[in-house]
């Protein structure tokens, strides 16, 4: 099914925590690929990273750029991309919306406008709460008419980050169309550490539950049992991309996401017997939980951001088509508990390093 050549495959975000993973995937799958990168520290820290990894550095190259600058700041149109993967993205919580939107909404078109002129497809990574149509309705979009939709009460409803990765996937779907692109939406879930190594960036926000319940601030489980955290790892997630990017024939739009993962309960429960820690026990809905943050300092304090509860969720996702695809690609997903344990285990063994974990921890 994949093309048998190679292809040349630029990437915006590449030195983020997917980013990365992914361009040492399709450097070890023969492909050229060219990294959108805004500052030289975030080079030195891709190469060095690519370099340690043992991949064939002689295909990878990196052009400055950046999503808040028009014409994202290219001197020039880069040559001979067959393929442009969008993963750049203000990723942070508590964002104002003016810079949320610059960056991940402007920023993104900017993406697309790109891929338009270069006439290569377009692999745009927004989120698995795209396809949680009750979410989008409960926070007021139109998905028949998006330009309907009053997207600051969006922003006011899901914070700057979320309302903003929902704002661009609509509009980026309306450009592509109207453009008549070759394009394609891969809608991750919750990134969890790398299948065998566990390797999770600290900035993660599986990495903050886990720091979470590491240190006893996770005391109840939030939501009831049908709540569910999905996830994906990091090294699954940068191969579902690669054939996005690859294949001949993509579906519109790929659902990244383990139906195995378990409820949000049980995956507590695995990850505090990975980390040596209790697990909670007894559920405190998600409502009283976000009026309880609601308290001045108490997010702070907890380190959890309110914005970060609409991710834990009841819905049920339908991932047939995406299955359907990666069975074709040979793309298969580690087994949760071994993904999981690896992710705890990286925890552990980066804290021990910085001397954050209490002496009787595991
Ligand atoms: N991780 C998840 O759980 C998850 C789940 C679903 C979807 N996603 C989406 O996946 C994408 C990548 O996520 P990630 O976890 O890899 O995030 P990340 O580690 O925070 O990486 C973000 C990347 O975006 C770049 N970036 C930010 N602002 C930029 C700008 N103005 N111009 C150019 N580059 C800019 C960053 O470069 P600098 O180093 O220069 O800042 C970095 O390379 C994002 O679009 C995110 O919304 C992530």
């Amino acid at each position: 099914m994949n093309k048998e050549r190679t292809m040349t495959i630029l990437i915006t975000g590449a030195n983020g925590f997917i980013g990365k993973y992914l361009c040492l995937t399709l450097l070890q799958q023969g492909h050229e690929v060219q990294a959108l990168i805004r500052s030289k520290s975030s080079l030195n820290q891709l190469t060095g990273f690519l370099q340690q990894q043992g991949a064939t550095m002689e295909r990878f190259s990196a052009l400055e750029g950046d999503l808040e600058k028009p014409d994202l700041g290219l001197v020039a149109l880069p040559d001979r991309i067959e393929c442009l993967v969008h993963l750049a993205a203000r990723f942070a919580w508590n964002l104002p919306e003016q810079e949320a939107r610059h960056t991940n909404v402007t920023g993104s078109l900017r993406v697309a406008e790109l891929a338009r002129q270069l006439r290569c497809r377009l692999v745009f990574i927004s989120g698995f709460m795209l396809a949680n149509t009750g979410h989008l309705s409960r926070l007021g979009i139109n998905r028949s008419h998006p330009e309907q939709t009053d997207w600051s009460r969006v922003y006011r409803r899901a914070g700057g980050y979320e309302a903003s990765k929902l704002e661009s996937a609509f509009r980026l779907r309306e450009f592509v169309a109207r453009q008549g692109m070759d394009a394609v939406e891969v809608q991750p879930a919750t990134v969890a550490g790398h299948g065998l190594t566990g390797e999770l960036d600290p900035a993660q926000p599986l990495y903050g539950l886990l720091e979470n319940l590491y240190h006893g601030r996770l005391a109840m489980i939030p939501g009831s049992p049908e709540h569910w955290l999905p996830l994906i790892p990091v090294d699954s997630l940068a191969q579902v991309i690669a054939a996005a990017c690859v294949a001949n024939h993509v579906p519109d739009t790929l659902l990244a996401l383990d139906q195995n993962t378990p409820n949000l309960a049980a995956l507590l429960q695995a990850a505090a017997h990975s980390l040596g820690k209790p697990a909670p026990r007894r559920h405190l809905p998600i409502g009283m939980m976000k009026a309880l943050l609601t308290i001045p300092g108490l997010p702070g304090l907890l380190k959890v951001a309110p914005e970060s509860l609409a991710f834990i969720q009841t819905c049920r996702f339908d991932t047939t088509v995406t299955e359907r695809f990666l069975a074709q690609q040979q793309v298969t997903l580690p087994p949760f508990r071994q993904y999981l344990q690896s992710s705890c285990r990286h925890y552990l063994e980066s804290e021990a390093g910085t001397g954050k974990l209490t002496t009787h921890g595991a």
